[in-house]
């Protein structure tokens, strides 16, 4: 049985073929991290002894599909979203992209409005958020900030596509809808993540960061006794600003590793795994690439 890349589900330690899920599964004698950073010629081959598999080498494309392939998401969509062109950043100072978005009837949205919310800024494709929203369809809503319409839309497609009553995806420049957003929203604010923000590498652009002293203000003082922020960057510098803003916080919250002394940093206070269960797909592809992701997850005081 022939059994193909995009059919395959990868999930950290295990590689599981769907097709053949009743008959036998694979367990990789590596976890994720060792895998990612495998630079060399990779054939699925190896890892198959009595089953005939493809010997494609897989790209990184391949292992966000796998990661994803539970959600089954139509690649192929027809109409004005048909071809969702990636350009490398948008502006978000432009003129554009200057108005709050209009607060949503959040009766219409989510099925129940008054669940905890999590805001994932920057979400992009969407994934990410869907894969969460899927997995706690009755405890939590997720809301996806993207300032590129045509993501955004496409992931509402998928949102009706999945039939989920607790996910929502809004074109909108968080940094000038966020805090509006969510004091109009009915329940508790408990997670808000940036997750690889665009980098604007050049001085003059960092004013162009999603993350800036306001956001951060309206972040802190909207999440819950309790809730948290979760950053991550593959890019050492942008995870220092992020970081630097919210230390500048501690009084009002904490880094995780304070409060639960299970959760495991660096000698350097990074995050040592990924707690939210599942990667980004920026954060497949920079892993991928033999990346480290600089991880913090803060919790306000109760
Ligand atoms: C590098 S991508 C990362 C996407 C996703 N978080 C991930 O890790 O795969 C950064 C995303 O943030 C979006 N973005 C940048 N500035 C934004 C802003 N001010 N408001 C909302 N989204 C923004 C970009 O359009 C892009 O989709």
């Amino acid at each position: 049985m022939a059994v193909s890349w995009v059919s395959l589900r990868y999930n950290y330690s295990q590689i599981v073929p769907r097709a053949a899920k009743e008959s036998f599964s694979l367990v990789l004698p590596f976890s994720l991290p060792r895998l990612t950073k495998l630079t060399a010629p990779y054939h699925i081959s190896t890892l198959c002894c009595s089953e005939k598999v493809d010997t494609k080498e897989p790209r990184s494309p391949d292992l966000v599909a796998l990661e994803y392939a539970d959600l089954n998401l139509t690649d192929k969509i027809s109409g004005e979203l048909g071809h969702v062109r990636i350009r490398q950043h948008v502006n978000p100072l432009s003129s554009l992209f200057s108005k709050p978005v209009p607060v949503p009837d959040w009766d219409q949205v989510f099925r129940d409005p008054t669940l905890p919310l999590m805001v994932d800024i920057g979400s992009g494709s969407g994934r990410f958020l869907l894969w969460l929203a899927k997995r706690n369809h009755a405890s939590g809503n997720y809301l996806g900030l993207e300032i590129r319409q045509k993501l955004a839309k496409r992931a509402e497609f998928w949102v009706k596509e999945l039939g989920l009553g607790n996910i929502h995806f809004l074109f909108a420049n968080a940094a000038v809808s966020f805090k509006e957003l969510v004091s109009k929203y009915p329940g508790p604010l408990m997670l808000v993540s940036i997750l690889c923000p665009d980098p604007h590498f050049k001085k003059r652009h960092h004013k162009r960061r999603v993350l800036q002293k306001p956001l951060v203000d309206s972040i802190v003082n909207s999440l819950m006794p309790g809730g948290k922020v979760f950053i991550q960057s593959d890019v050492l510098e942008v995870a220092l600003d992020m970081r630097n803003q919210f230390d500048a916080e501690l009084d009002v919250i904490q880094h995780i590793d304070a409060i639960e002394p299970g959760v495991l940093c660096d000698n350097d206070g990074w995050l040592l795994h990924n707690p939210m269960g599942i990667r980004t797909e920026r954060e497949i592809h920079a892993e991928f690439e033999g990346a480290t992701i600089y991880r913090r997850l803060y919790q306000k005081r109760t």
